[in-house]
């Protein structure tokens, strides 16, 4: 009864902020993907994924949920009953405590082949699932979380932070950060950061502007607080097209050394495309890397980074 309470609001929360989202989804899908290099650690790089699956994967001119319908990241528990859109675990008892995370692990991505995983928007209904796939094949990886969704799922958000993810900052309510002022984007950030330390997620040390929308405020404002700005290298359009077989090959085939791979935990369809996008990218021999670690933990922040540099 309890879970069920939980998942309820949980959805009731995803699709909140699924839909203020696409409020600003129009101008921002519209908009084109900010200029590459301004950060020292991104010289060279350019934000555009591979195109070699069809030229889906170069239309990554918007962050992912700008266009998503609402209704379509409703899971089928929607039908719950209304008294579960009580806060979900916020009265948790545990909640406050702190996380310990997983012993650091040595990574030489100067060699190895390595690909970072990212999934954005949660922690959801569907973040355990995938926490348990990951976890049953030794899988770290980089979240990048909503500041209302950390604060709702404080479990979910130790949870990921102990099992050896990264905990990253996604703003308090997936904010387009170049329409803020330096105010409003340091409220949106230094909230979720007090969110998820709370949650016992660790002080976060990465961000990632929704949309990947920035400028040199939001440079500063991250600067400020520690933060570095993590761009991406491919988009599957995991927002747009829920279709696991069509995620799992573009991830597949976008994949390169030293990139990095943006998704959503919040839709069922990714979570489902994580099995075999692990399966075909270890058979082609990648190691999967948190974002600190593809970059051996050089990251300045306020600089934007969209891949290892060569
Ligand atoms: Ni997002």
């Amino acid at each position: 009864m309890t879970s069920r309470v939980r998942w309820s609001a949980a959805i009731a929360g995803t699709v909140a902020v699924c839909g203020w989202v696409s409020a600003f989804g129009t101008a921002a899908a519209d908009r084109p993907f900010p200029a590459a290099g301004a950060g020292a650690g991104a010289e060279g790089t350019t934000p555009r994924a591979r195109t070699d699956s069809g030229g889906a994967l170069s239309r990554n001119a918007a962050h992912p949920e700008s266009a998503a319908a609402p209704e379509s990241a409703v899971p089928p528990e929607s039908a719950a009953p209304r008294e579960t859109a009580a806060p979900p675990e916020s009265a948790a008892p545990e909640s406050g405590a702190a996380g310990e995370p997983a012993a650091p692990r040595r990574v030489d991505c100067a060699h190895a082949k390595c690909v970072a995983l990212t999934f954005d928007d949660g922690p959801g209904p569907y973040t355990a699932k995938l926490l348990d796939i990951l976890a049953a094949r030794h899988v770290r990886a980089t979240f990048f979380l909503v500041g209302t969704n950390a604060r709702a799922y404080p479990k979910l958000v130790r949870r990921e932070r102990a099992e050896g993810h990264v905990v990253a900052n996604h703003s308090w309510d997936h904010a387009d950060l170049r329409r803020r002022s330096a105010a409003g984007v340091r409220s949106e950030l230094a909230r979720t950061q007090r969110a998820i330390e709370r949650a016992g997620g660790g002080t976060p040390t990465l961000m990632r502007p929704p949309y990947g929308s920035t400028n040199g405020t939001v440079a500063s404002v991250a600067r400020g607080l520690g933060l570095a700005q993590i761009l991406w290298t491919v988009d599957p359009l995991d927002w747009k097209d829920r279709n696991t077989a069509l995620v799992t090959k573009r991830v597949v085939r976008g994949a390169r050394p030293g990139y990095i791979i943006l998704s959503h935990d919040i839709h069922r369809t990714t979570v489902n495309a994580v099995p075999a996008i692990i399966a075909r990218l270890k058979a082609k021999g990648y190691v999967f890397v948190t974002v600190p670690e593809l970059f051996s933990g050089h990251l300045k922040p306020g600089h934007k980074y969209f891949k290892r540099p060569r």
